[in-house]
C-alpha cells in the first residue's frame, strides 16, 4: 500500500505506512502549496535537481525532521550550504540504492540541472508493493521506453505544464512509452505560464495507454494496493 499525498508542483509524500519519502518540496513561495514547509513530515527526500522550484525546502525540512536526503552530490552541496551535517545518500543517474521501504533507482531527465557540473534526473521507487516513476522535470525522450521495460510501472508521475517541461501531447505520449497502470500529472497550474487543461490530459491520455490518470488537487491523496 502506499499513499500518494499531493502537495502542490512537483511535491507528493509517498506514505507506506512506516516511512514517508517526499519528492522536490517546493512550498515557500509556492502560491498552490497545501502545506507549510514548518509543518510537513518525512524521513527521505528526493531531489531532482537544483532549480528552485523542486529544491525548494529540502534542507531546511531535512534539518528539522532528521530526514535523508537522496540527490546527486551538486545539489546535496548546495543543500550542505544551506544547512549543515544533514544525512545525505549521494546517487548518480543509472545508480540503485536500497533504502529501509526499498529500492531507489536515479533515472535520466532532459533538463538542465540548475547547477554547475549536474544533471537533472528522475527516480524510479520500489516502496509498499508498488513501482514508481517519479519524472522529476524534464522533456520527453524516448528512453522513457527502457524505463517501462525494465520496470513494469505501476504510478508514473509525470510533468505537463509545457513551457518547462513536457506539455498534455508529449505528457500522454510519455505514459504510452512508460505504460505505467497510474498516471498522475504534476508541475501544472502553478503560476499562469504554466495553466494547463488537464481534463484533456486525463482523456487523451487513456484514449492512448492503458493508463487510468488521476487528476489530485493540492492536498488530495490516493491510496494503491499492491496488485
Ligand atoms: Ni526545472
Ligand atoms: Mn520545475
Amino acid at each position: 500500500m502506499v499513499k500518494f499525498t499531493y502537495y502542490g508542483h512537483s511535491c507528493f509524500l509517498l506514505d507506506d505506512g512506516k516511512y514517508k519519502v517526499l519528492t522536490d518540496p517546493f512550498l515557500t513561495g509556492n502560491p498552490k502549496a497545501a502545506i507549510r514547509a514548518e509543518e510537513v513530515d518525512c524521513d527521505f527526500l528526493l531531489i531532482s535537481h537544483a532549480h528552485s522550484d523542486h529544491l525548494g525546502d529540502a534542507p531546511e525540512i531535512a534539518g528539522r525532521t532528521g530526514a535523508e536526503l537522496v540527490a546527486i552530490p551538486e545539489v546535496l552541496a548546495l543543500c550542505d550550504a544551506r544547512v549543515r551535517g544533514l544525512k545525505s545518500h549521494p546517487m548518480n543517474l543509472g545508480g540503485s540504492l536500497t533504502l529501509p521501504f526499498g529500492k531507489v533507482r536515479m533515472t535520466l531527465a532532459q533538463h538542465s540541472s540548475g547547477v554547475a557540473g549536474g544533471v537533472a534526473c528522475g527516480f524510479v521507487l520500489y516502496i509498499g508493493g508498488q513501482k514508481v516513476y517519479f519524472a522529476g522535470d524534464t522533456a520527453l525522450f524516448s528512453d522513457m521506453q527502457l524505463i517501462g521495460r525494465k520496470d513494469d510501472l505501476d504510478v508514473a508521475l509525470l510533468p505537463v505544464g509545457d513551457n518547462y517541461t513536457m506539455g498534455l501531447e508529449d505528457g500522454a505520449l510519455a505514459a504510452q512509452y512508460l505504460n505505467a497502470r497510474h498516471v498522475i500529472p504534476m508541475h501544472y497550474n502553478t503560476w499562469p505560464l504554466i495553466n494547463q487543461d488537464v481534463k484533456h490530459y486525463k482523456e487523451l491520455t487513456e484514449q492512448m495507454t492503458r493508463a487510468e490518470v488521476h487528476l489530485l488537487s493540492p492536498g488530495e491523496s490516493l491510496v494503491l494496493d499492491g496488485e
